[in-house]
């Protein structure tokens, strides 16, 4: 079926648009009331996820309040080590949690390589149900985290300020590491192919704690491992370019490295400008991002004015996905996302031609 809005498809293949496409790192969450209402529904965080029916049904609320231009399958990126025989869980306040965390050099030699289809089937029941629902409005994003954010939880059994475990193990013990993030590339890839299979028409990889590391492991244990999912990946189907995307928090000093990584853009925060991005870089990918999320916690005109300097920023042409630096927080007031889609909308034609 024929895309009825295929903004940001293009947009990620630097392919000429009328105005900047504009989805929302976690556009599905705990800032809508309706979230919380199917997730208490749904009894826990991981129920909804492993329900596709209410996967599904999350993943399209902003959709119904908001003219976002992407959809992004409601899932974790902590379902991989979940099946990996960790066992996931959460505690209200705490973050996720791992039952069994990574403590010695068996339990990584011992780590399963789950056949992430069926392990993962329920992530692929939402994909295909997201999309049928969907009915070609908007295109579907997959998506899932970097071995090395992975492998943080994994070893450090849930949210860490430090890393101190999982840098011991990279300084310390790097065999043992590599061999942890080769098993988790090779099932990262897996898992995006199969999201991709589904009918994910782009997707994106978190590389939330990259800018924990030093430029130099940061080549060696993060971007290698995501070069290699990258060149493993399915890159088209359904007779269009599935377009990748990688974020990395904190990496604007390997910009260039990201960028040579052979994905088709790069998830900036906000502690960039676009402008100096894009210097940096030039055509060779496009930019996604990077209103500061704390910017939606001031009033709706402020907003509007960072939505324009963040225009003003990445300038004319091709190559730009409006998206926030980091996810959106719970604390938002979901009429003020309005107003900075509206302001995409309102403002962003005047720096593409038209058609
Ligand atoms: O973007 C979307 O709308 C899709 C949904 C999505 C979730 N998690 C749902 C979620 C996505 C893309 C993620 C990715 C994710 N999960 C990342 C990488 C993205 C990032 O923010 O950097 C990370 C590091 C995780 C791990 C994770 N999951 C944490 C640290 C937490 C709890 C901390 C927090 O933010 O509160 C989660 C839980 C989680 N995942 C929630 C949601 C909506 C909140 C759970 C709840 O409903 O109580």
């Amino acid at each position: 079926m024929k895309l009825k809005n295929d903004l940001l498809l293009r947009a990620l293949m630097r392919e000429p648009v009328e105005r900047t496409p504009v989805w929302i790192m976690r556009q599905a969450g705990r800032y809508l009331p309706e979230y919380l209402k199917t997730r208490s529904e749904a009894g826990s965080f991981m129920n909804l996820c492993q329900t596709p029916e209410l996967a599904c049904e999350v993943t399209l609320q902003p959709l119904r309040r908001f003219r976002l231009d992407a959809a992004i399958v409601f899932s974790d990126i902590l379902t991989i080590p979940d099946v990996m025989g960790l066992k996931l869980y959460f505690v209200s306040g705490e973050g996720p949690k791992f039952e069994n965390p990574i403590r010695s050099a068996g339990d990584i030699e011992n780590l399963p390589s789950p056949d992430v289809s069926e392990s993962l089937g329920y992530v692929m029941d939402a994909v295909s149900l997201v999309r049928r629902e969907l009915n070609g409005e908007v295109p579907l994003i997959g998506f899932s985290g970097s071995p090395w954010t992975l492998a943080t939880y994994m070893i450090e059994g849930g949210s860490s300020k430090t890393f101190s475990k999982a840098k011991t193990l990279i300084y310390q013990e790097p065999g043992l590491a590599h061999s942890l993030l080769g098993k988790l590339a090779d099932t990262v890839t897996d898992y995006l192919n199969a999201q991709i299979e589904s009918g994910a028409q782009a997707v994106q990889i978190f590389d939330t704690w990259g800018g924990a590391l030093s430029s130099q492991a940061y080549q060696e244990f993060s971007l290698r491992y995501m070069a290699r999912i990258v060149s493993g990946l399915t890159r088209e189907h359904e007779g269009r370019p599935v377009p990748v995307i990688l974020f990395s928090k904190g990496c604007n000093t390997q910009l260039e490295a990201l960028a040579d990584s052979g994905c088709d853009a790069l998830g900036l925060d906000w502690t960039i400008s676009l402008s100096e991005a894009r210097n940096r870089i030039g055509e060779r990918v496009a930019l996604q991002g990077n209103l500061d999320p704390a910017v939606l916690l001031a009033d709706p005109e402020v907003i509007r004015k960072h939505v324009s300097l963040t225009l003003d920023s990445f300038g004319d042409g091709n190559g730009h996905v409006f998206n926030l630096g980091h996810g959106i927080t719970p604390d938002v007031n979901p009429d003020h996302l309005s107003a900075l889609i509206n302001a995409v909308g309102e403002l962003s034609p005047a720096f593409h031609q038209a058609p």
